[in-house]
């Protein structure tokens, strides 16, 4: 077991500063980069900066690839709540990333083949480099809800009553999130080489003291981390407030 390296910094300015400059640095270290991406209220500001940062410094997404967590099922194509809807509005119009390169999972057909080919896309691009992610208050991480196992892969699951509670604001009044949704597994995104994990605001504070400074159950998905040898957490002053940990 491992322990990341935890990150306080005063402002989500700050915070989205700093992570759009670690996935910077990513693409410029190596222009090929495989991107996990995530979604959700904290990375709004993050994809913001990264804008800013592509636009002022030049580096390029044109080399690079990028898989998305997860996705709702169910959704008509375009729905503006649908992730492929939020990655397109946050990230993808303003950035030279090729549209055949920027895949979220499939959530249509054969949800199984969609699921195994999404395992072996990542595969053949070589794994993700880079994974970024947030932390449901239940500890998700993508949509591995309390219980997954930490070995398992791209699936579809149920999504439990809090996280739909959580996203509902996302969608448009008088609707509520799908009760399902594909997720890579907790063991696909523990192959990842490198992963950062975001975390705002004094309701996620409980979380990250149960994620990293309690023995990792399936009971906080995001305790599987603790077995990733290259872990950087990025939280606010709120967040990181029950962490021994902090620096
Ligand atoms: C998003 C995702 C989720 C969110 C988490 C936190 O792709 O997989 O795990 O990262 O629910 O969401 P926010 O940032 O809205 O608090």
């Amino acid at each position: 077991m491992s322990k990341p390296n935890i990150c306080v910094l005063d402002t989500a300015e700050a915070i989205a500063d700093a992570v759009a400059q670690h996935v910077a640095r990513t693409l410029v270290a190596k222009p090929q980069a495989t991107l996990g991406l995530a979604t959700g209220k904290t990375f709004i500001s993050i994809y913001a900066s990264l804008v800013r940062h592509y636009r002022q410094e030049g580096f390029s997404f044109a080399e690079a690839a990028s898989f998305n967590l997860d996705e709702y099922v169910g959704l008509p194509d375009g729905h503006p709540a649908s992730f492929r809807s939020y990655m397109n509005e946050n990230l993808f119009r303003h950035v030279d990333l090729p549209s055949e390169q920027a895949q979220l999972p499939g959530v249509e057909g054969d949800l199984d083949l969609a699921c195994a080919a999404y395992e072996e896309a990542i595969k053949a691009r070589g794994g993700i480099d880079l994974q970024l992610l947030g932390i449901g208050q239940n500890g998700h991480i993508g949509f591995n809800e309390p219980g997954s196992a930490f070995d398992s892969r791209t699936r579809m699951v149920e999504l439990t009553a809090s996280t739909i509670a959580a996203n509902t604001s996302d969608f448009p009044p008088g609707e509520t999130p799908p009760g399902h949704a594909v997720t890579m597994g907790i063991g696909t995104i523990l192959e990842a080489r490198e992963i950062v994990l975001v975390a705002l605001g004094a309701k996620k504070a409980e979380v990250l003291l149960s994620a990293f400074e309690k023995p990792a159950s399936r009971e906080c998905p995001a305790s599987a981390l603790l077995g990733h040898p290259n872990v950087t957490v990025y939280c606010d002053a709120a967040a990181s407030a029950l962490l021994s940990g902090r620096r």
